[in-house]
């Protein structure tokens, strides 16, 4: 029997996250018609279950360390306590609004928002609710969830995942992070800042062990000085319920208890039941496989975001969409180096990172193609002001351009910009170095790792 017709469409996109949205600002931009299609709000996970509300709570985590260390600045004030419900009606505050703007933006003549579960049941067409949508183009774009591990089951009162986390309705007392990736230290960096006891179990042998050695190496010394317990190169074996909470085992038979137990394992795809098997799409382990312009293969079928394989980012997402909306509209846009995208983990400290870690720097290189400096935030006055410790690391080949940056400190995400821009433009460190830097700024930092880097430092202790 034949469907209910939605419309044909230049592109029609499954998915309106950041993905998604973003191939249909710049198609409609390229006046391409678009139907953008969700079962959920506009702007998925980062907008209202991820980045946007997690940075409103750091941010909160920020401004209860800064009361309760004023003392050291001569300033004198007492933290009374924090207020979840304050707290999550400012973070709540802040989505709405991002919300409303974006809603704006996508209110146009040549994008046609269509709310419901779609599911692909042609190369070509989207089914909603028994009405087809047909595309010259399709985009996937359905994202991610929260994963879990075999037996353990996230009940979202005492075994929580992000989402139920950014929802808490109190400070739990104490927390066992399970996983010291981003998601796991970010959260574990805001629960101690209000003030909970909290231990991260990861099977790795380090912290965000995605990043350069020396960062984690940095950031676990905070941690410890933060008194954030931490217990690396264990896996995870199981978790029961207490009367208070939960109790986790990890290998070797330890045990932690709890009132929470965060799952922050990673994230999976969501790309089961829409489909895109049965129309051909190759899948492994869930994630869609493109080649370098995100096209899978099967018919005008493309895929940006998290369901592709690579760094599940937003910014990813927004550029991916972009790349795709302007690759249909025959631009021919250049790949994405997916090397270049910059990371940032707003914990305290910051991590912010572009391009190589030295160990894949060298591997890629040879081990003597390749030379890096780390300049010591000691000697960076913005830094001594903030009494922030850390440091930021030059990745270069020799007598060739930036490889990587890696940076570690409060509010070194805001310098990710510099860096990416460096790494990108294959910047040569003796053409950074003649750029002059604010003094004092933080961000004379890089400048001042670039002076050494190009062998005529500054302010900085060998
Ligand atoms: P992740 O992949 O960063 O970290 C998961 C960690 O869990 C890994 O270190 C892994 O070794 C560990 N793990 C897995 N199984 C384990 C077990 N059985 N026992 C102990 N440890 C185990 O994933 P995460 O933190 O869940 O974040 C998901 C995604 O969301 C990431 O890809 C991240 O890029 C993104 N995200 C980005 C943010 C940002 O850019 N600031 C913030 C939050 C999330």
């Amino acid at each position: 029997m034949s469907q209910p017709n939605g419309g044909t469409f230049d592109i029609v996109i499954l998915g309106a996250g950041s993905g998604g949205y973003a191939a249909a600002l710049r198609a409609a931009e390229l006046n391409l018609s678009v139907a953008l299609i969700d079962k959920a709000e506009l702007g998925g996970t980062c907008l209202h279950r991820g980045c946007i509300p997690t940075k409103a709570l750091l941010h909160a985590a920020e401004i209860a360390d800064q009361t309760r260390e004023s003392e050291q600045f001569g300033v004198k004030a007492d933290l009374v306590g924090i207020d979840m419900a304050g707290v999550n009606a400012y973070k709540d505050g802040v989505v709405a609004r991002l919300y409303k703007g974006l809603q704006g933006l996508l209110k146009q003549d040549k994008i046609t928002l269509v709310q419901g579960a779609g599911k692909l049941v042609g190369k070509d067409t989207v089914e909603v609710d028994g009405k087809r949508y047909t595309g010259r183009n399709v985009i996937l774009a359905t994202g991610s969830y929260s994963r879990t591990i075999p037996g353990l089951e996230v009940d979202g009162k005492r075994v929580i995942a992000s989402e139920h986390a950014l929802k808490l309705d109190r400070v739990p007392s104490s927390a066992i992070v399970l996983g010291g990736g981003v998601i796991g230290v970010e959260f574990a960096s805001v629960w101690k800042s209000f003030g909970a006891d909290v231990t991260i179990i990861e099977a790795l042998p380090r912290l965000v062990a995605a990043e350069d050695e020396e960062i984690s190496k940095t950031v676990e010394r905070a941690f410890r000085k933060r008194k954030i317990n931490f217990k690396v190169g264990k896996p995870f074996e199981k978790v029961e319920h207490t009367d208070s909470g939960v109790r986790a085992t990890i290998a070797g038979g330890e045990t932690v208890e709890a009132e929470v137990l965060l799952v922050a394992v990673g994230r999976g795809p969501t790309t089961a039941d829409l489909g895109y098997e049965q129309q051909g799409v190759t899948l492994d382990r869930g994630f869609v496989i493109t080649n370098e312009r995100l096209h899978t293969g099967v018919g005008n079928i493309y895929a940006v975001g998290d369901i592709v394989p690579g760094l599940q980012l937003a910014h990813r997402g927004f550029q991916q969409g972009i790349f795709v909306a302007e690759e249909i509209a025959g631009l021919k846009p250049a790949p994405i180096d997916e090397a270049g995208i910059p990371r940032v983990t707003y914990s305290d400290p910051e991590i912010a990172s572009v391009g190589l870690t030295e160990t894949k720097a060298k591997e890629q290189y040879g081990a003597d193609k390749v030379s890096t400096y780390n300049y010591n935030l000691g000697g960076n006055g913005k830094s001594q002001i903030l009494k922030t410790a850390g440091f930021v690391k030059l990745v270069r080949l020799n007598d060739g351009p930036v490889l990587g940056v890696h940076m570690v400190g409060a509010r070194m995400g805001e310098l990710v910009g510099e860096a990416q821009l460096i790494y990108n433009w294959e910047a040569f460190p003796e053409e950074v170095a003649q750029l002059v830097h604010a003094h004092p700024t933080q961000n004379e930092a890089l400048g001042e790792a670039f002076l050494a880097l190009s062998g005529k430092p500054l302010h900085a202790h060998s």
